[in-house]
């Protein structure tokens, strides 16, 4: 596995975890309990997720980027101004940027898998298991 693609993951994890906090906080009308709620079970996953990566990073001898500005110019996940969204945005937002980061988990868990790294399968598949299992919820909502 190729570290530049554990890294960008990781800096996607990152900027990620920062939109779902700016729709837990700025989600307006009448969904706004429900999805502040699912909102805040989203960032509690990804903060573990990014801890998880963190130590698998560093049983590698990688150093995970902890620079902010370094993060954003690595990850392909755009950043989100911090203002009110309707509910319908959030929702078509996270499916699309869940659906980008549950095809590159899915990649990089085939590579991991072809090259028999158990702790990265784990992972990559505990993370297509959420980013699955998300996507189906916030396509109800939608319906
Ligand atoms: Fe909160």
């Amino acid at each position: 596995m190729e570290e530049k693609k554990l890294i960008k993951y990781f800096s996607n994890l990152n900027t990620l975890i920062h939109n779902v906090l700016n729709f837990h906080w700025n989600v307006t009308g009448g969904l706004f309990l429900t999805l502040h709620q699912l909102y805040n079970e989203q960032y509690n996953f990804i903060f573990e997720s990014i801890d998880q990566l963190a130590e698998i990073l560093k049983m590698k001898g990688i150093y995970p980027p902890t620079c902010i500005k370094e993060i954003y110019e690595l990850a392909d996940i755009k950043t989100m101004e911090s203002k009110d969204y309707s509910a319908r945005e959030t929702i078509e937002y996270e499916i699309e940027q869940f659906e980008q980061m549950n095809k590159l988990a899915y990649e990089l868990g085939e590579i991991a898998n072809k090259e028999d790294q158990l702790s990265l399968v784990d992972f990559f598949t505990n993370q297509t298991n959420f980013f699955n299992k998300q996507l189906y919820f916030l396509r109800q909502l939608l319906k």
